[in-house]
């Protein structure tokens, strides 16, 4: 159960949710069956992130190059995006976890952008997990939208070019006030971030599963936890036994 002095439980962990198709294809499924299994595994993962302490969970649920998919699949993720929020809000309201959506939501279709508007707004001052839904997300779009914002200020005179910090730049992306993730994990085998959370991963933990995301449950999310709490973390510095031991 929650332990905030336990170190080794991160912080914030962030996943690729990766291998819907392919599961549903060693089953000789069509690909839209993987998909709904995978919002199952969204549910449990979500509830056992709660159970272990995890302050914030990031899903990437739907990437800006997704749309590149055939029109049927892109309509039947949007389709499974709107039925989970109209069928788990309440419930995750209920259990006190926060929601918040990065992506771009400019050019959002009008059915959806309202569903996800409620379901930040409902939960806004929920203080249990914080649920990340990563929607319509790109890193290099986001990173672009706060630099667009960031030359904005520049060329009106609200702030000098020197003012642009690391801090600055954090402030103007769609993570604006949550912590990096200290753990990222990708399932399905692939080994690559698909241009998720490419700032705030820059000292992240990563770890690559084999199994597809249908099949994480709450067994290989503690598995995968357990990795992580054998890493070694140094932020470019030494770690003290290191220091201590003269290395
Ligand atoms: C992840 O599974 C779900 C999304 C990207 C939305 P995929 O649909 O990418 O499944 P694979 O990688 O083709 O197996
Ligand atoms: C990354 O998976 C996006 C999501 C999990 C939503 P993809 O399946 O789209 O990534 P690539 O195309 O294999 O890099
Ligand atoms: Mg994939």
């Amino acid at each position: 159960m929650a332990d905030p002095s336990n170190t080794n439980v991160p912080r914030h962990v962030a996943i690729i949710m990766d291998g819907n198709g392919r599961w549903a294809r060693a089953r000789g499924l069509p690909r839209t069956m993987g998909h709904k299994k995978g919002v199952e595994a969204v549910r449990e993962v979500v509830r056992a992130a709660g159970d272990i302490g995890i302050s914030y969970l990031t899903l990437f649920a739907f990437s800006s190059e997704n749309w590149r998919r055939p029109e049927a699949e892109v309509t039947d993720l949007m389709g499974l995006l709107k039925a989970f929020i109209r069928r788990d809000l309440a419930d995750l309201h209920r259990e006190n976890v926060r929601i918040r959506i990065i992506g771009e939501r400019e050019n959002l279709r009008s059915d959806i952008l309202p569903l996800l508007l409620e379901a930040e707004e409902t939960t806004k001052a929920n203080t249990a997990l914080t649920l990340v839904i990563a929607f319509n997300y790109g890193s290099r779009d986001e990173i672009s939208r706060a630099m667009r914002a960031i030359g904005r200020r520049i060329a009106a005179g609200e702030i000098a070019p020197e003012a642009v910090t690391p801090e600055l730049i954090d402030a103007h992306l769609d993570t604006a006030g949550i912590p990096d993730p200290d753990l990222i994990i990708r399932t399905s085998g692939e080994e690559r971030l698909s241009n998720f959370l490419l700032w705030q991963a820059a000292y992240s933990e990563l770890v690559f599963v084999p199994e597809y995301w249908p099949d994480f449950d709450r067994d290989l999310f503690l598995k995968t936890l357990e990795k992580f709490a054998g890493r070694e973390r140094r932020f470019g510095g030494l770690t003290p036994a290191s220091i201590l031991a003269g290395e």
